[in-house]
């Protein structure tokens, strides 16, 4: 009947096209997706057009009724599947059926270099946005790490362009397969929190082209997204959300993008740039933008009645609203109305496993003297010092906090490890975050502790008697000021006194391991004193699982920082107020950020510069051992080729193990601008004890350029180009050479 009355709707409409047996082309799935675009958009009253534009709800926005088109409903991203929230209110609904599998933190994803990985972090949290009827996960996030002290560098990718290019394609194009679209963001050159909403990023169009877009183009040239966010700051002097370069010029232009652009909550600033500039998909929280407007007057946005409005009056003709339309009807027909049915799966064995796997693969052995993997007699102690031992962490954030059933935390993790086999005991030793929910969502703990400072550390101390092993776990949170959204860290020294109680566990004398879990780096004044060091991450449900199968050696670390963990904040590129946090002229209602130091960000600066940081970018330790041999590289590379280079990697120690082999490209001319080392290929290989592989890694050609602004082309340096493949940026292990004509 229903098929019946949409036909006859059909002739009653002229430009309407009939699909397979009369159905009208939209509804027909094996209509040609173009075909029914056009077909829906030729049924569409203006009232209608314009409804889909923007928000119905915090997260949804309104489908076609009368059409059959369903709603769009979006969720957080990029770490799991956010609590349901109430229709206007951030705070969680209450629901029963929507605690998900916490995966670790995209920081975590970066340090595993592992594409595979990407893919299946993708693919599960793609299953899980699924089921949850969910069609546009928001998510993943690819800002560069430009300064340690941002507070989401935990939801991003790392410091290095190629590396968050690698990483994020595979991890969309896992998301999709579930008819899920994913929603790349924050575009772009959104590197901050401090002042998120009222600071504008001038970069000049090197550094944007080189350092800050290639993680996206990869996102939608490769990766094929089907959405894109645009970011809450400004670029050169104009709102992201309707900047007219970066979406029309950059993205719907240069790079072909025929999928959504959608507003970050709130984002949208202006009705007429609105319109004009790029910007599909209108969300957010009050009615116009971030200002507090009475909640439920969804229709006050930009893109609904004042639109209305223009399109009716004749300010606007209709190319921009059917270009808008179609975009978000193609949307629709990816996902919810795809061809494909997909059911998604949720909260299952497989996207635990996932997890924690992600999270011990991503986990970073910086330092070892051999107090790695743990050594406990049987009957032995082992001392665990530190809240973050034992505080949950998927709840608290920002938009990325979850609900998760299961959480393991570490100290759980070790006690299951060595459960019939030593003691596990634990001591505070610092007070942080005692904070346990967020929009409602709580963790159920009570963290609330009225020793002093100076208690806790004698405590801990006194604790370590008889241990054969301490592990501190501490580092950063997601309270505000640490690893969390709207707000920047102010130094990377640990907080909360962290130092003296690393210290004062360094004197006992006994071995002493120190996890430090963050999205960020942090200064480790005391790295000589402790015998061990580990990068920990927000590791999600399996946490501590993850850090205990490293621990134990259980499995063999393999992790590899993505950013540089510098010896203090003033060693790194940002030196001056214009380049972080920005600076105010009385004539203009944002603050300015300059970005002068250009392309050198990360360990660029560090390498071209000659500053030793405390851990180089790609730097990770294995319990095993890895030489290199006999590097090749192709002689002479026309502009069109690839250079090919290959290298034996020998897994020389006594367990198997994985390493990362990086390769990091010098071009001839630093005189050009050019950054000392550019990473440009890697590749991570599984080896046995004792088993040599051959690496080969191909670099197109068209990959060695740098972009010429003056004629906003990419132009190539021909000349001697060293290949200098490594364990780390800096532990080089093997070169070669090639010529460029
Ligand atoms: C964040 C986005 C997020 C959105 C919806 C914004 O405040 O910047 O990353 O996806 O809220 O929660």
């Amino acid at each position: 009947m229903k098929r019946l009355a949409l036909a006859l709707l059909c002739v009653a409409a002229a430009a309407c096209t009939p699909g397979k047996s009369g159905v009208p082309a939209y509804l027909d799935p094996s209509a040609d997706i173009e075909l029914r675009v056009e077909d829906a958009l030729s049924r569409m009253t203006l009232e209608e057009k314009v409804a889909m534009l923007h928000a119905q709800s915090k997260f949804s926005s309104p489908g076609v009724q009368r059409l059959g088109i369903p709603e769009v409903w979006c969720t957080d991203g990029p770490h799991g599947i956010r609590p349901e929230v109430l229709w206007d209110e951030w705070d969680q609904a209450g629901w029963t059926n929507d605690s998900c599998t916490a995966f670790p933190a995209l920081s975590c994803l970066a340090a595993t270099w592992d594409r595979e990985l990407a893919l299946l972090y993708g693919r599960s949290i793609g299953e899980e946005a699924r089921y949850r009827g969910k069609d546009i996960l928001l998510g993943p996030g690819v800002n560069i790490c430009r300064t340690p002290l941002n507070g989401r560098n935990f939801e991003y990718l790392g410091e290095d362009p190629f590396l968050a290019g690698e990483m994020v394609v595979p991890y969309v194009k896992g998301v999709q397969e579930n008819g899920v679209a994913a929603c790349v963001k924050h575009f772009a050159v959104n590197n901050q929190e401090v002042r998120r909403t009222s600071t504008s990023s001038n970069v000049d169009d090197r550094t944007l082209y080189e350092i800050y877009l290639p993680a996206f183009k990869a996102a939608v040239q490769k990766g094929g997204a089907w959405a894109i966010m645009g970011s809450y700051n400004l670029y050169n002097g104009q709102y992201n959300c309707h900047n007219k370069k970066l979406l029309c010029d950059i993205l719907k232009g240069e790079w072909g993008f025929d999928g959504v652009v959608v507003s970050d909550w709130g984002g949208c600033r202006d009705d007429d740039e609105a319109v004009t500039n790029g910007l599909d998909m209108e969300f957010g929280t009050w009615t116009n933008g971030l200002s507090g407007a009475p909640s439920d007057k969804y229709d006050n946005y930009h893109l609904a009645k004042p639109y209305l409005a223009s399109l009716k009056s004749g300010k606007f003709g209709t190319t921009e609203l059917d270009d808008k339309v179609s975009r978000i009807l193609r949307l629709i027909f990816r996902t919810r109305m795809s061809p494909e049915p997909h059911y998604g799966r949720f909260v299952c064995p497989e996207h635990y496993a996932a997890a924690r796997k992600i999270a011990a693969e991503g986990t970073v052995l910086l330092k070892n003297d051999g107090a790695l993997p743990l050594n406990i007699p049987q009957g032995g102690k082992l001392l665990v010092v530190g809240e973050n031992a034992v505080k949950k962490m998927v709840v608290g954030g920002g938009s990325s906090s979850l609900k998760t059933r299961v959480e393991v935390t570490p100290l759980e993790g070790l006690q299951d490890a060595f459960a019939g086999k030593a003691e596990v005991v634990w001591e505070r030793g610092y007070v942080g975050d005692v904070s346990s929910s967020y929009n409602s969502v709580s963790t159920g703990q009570d963290l609330s502790e009225s020793r002093s400072p100076e208690q806790l550390i004698a405590d801990a101390v006194k604790a370590a008697e008889g241990a054969s092993c301490i592990v501190f776990v501490g580092g950063l949170n997601k309270s505000d000021g640490q690893d969390n959204e709207g707000t920047d860290r102010s130094d990377i020294v640990l907080p909360y006194g962290q130092d003296k109680v690393i210290e004062a566990l360094s004197e006992t004398g006994i071995p002493l391991v120190a996890v430090n879990i963050s999205g960020s780096p942090v200064a480790m004044p005391w790295a000589g004193k402790a015998g061990a060091i580990v990068q920990g991450w927000y590791g999600g449900s399996e946490s501590g699982h993850a850090l205990a199968d490293v621990l134990t050696g259980a499995v063999n670390p393999s992790g590899k920082l993505p950013f540089t963990v510098p010896v203090c904040l003033a060693d790194g590129p940002l030196k001056t107020e214009r380049q972080y946090p920005g600076i105010k002229s009385p004539d203009k209602p944002y603050w300015d950020e300059y970005y002068d130091e250009g392309i050198l960000v990360g360990y660029r600066w560090f390498a071209t510069k000659g500053i030793e940081p405390q851990f180089p970018f790609g730097h990770g330790l294995s319990y095993t051992t890895f030489e290199y041999g006999g590097a090749k590289a192709s002689g002479k590379v026309s502009e069109g080729g690839t250079v090919r280079f290959s290298v034996n990697v020998t897994n020389t120690g006594a367990v198997d193990g994985a390493e990362v082999v990086q390769l990091y490209v010098a071009a001839p001319e630093v005189a050009a601008g050019r950054s000392k080392i550019e990473l440009k290929a890697f590749r991570k290989v599984f080896l046995k004890a004792g088993e040599t592989s051959r690496v080969t890694l191909d670099i197109p050609a068209s990959e060695l350029r740098r972009f010429d602004a003056d004629s906003h082309s990419w132009v190539s340096d021909p000349g001697e180009y060293t290949l200098l493949a490594g364990s780390s940026s800096k532990d080089i292990r093997a070169e070669a050479r090639f010529t460029l004509k």
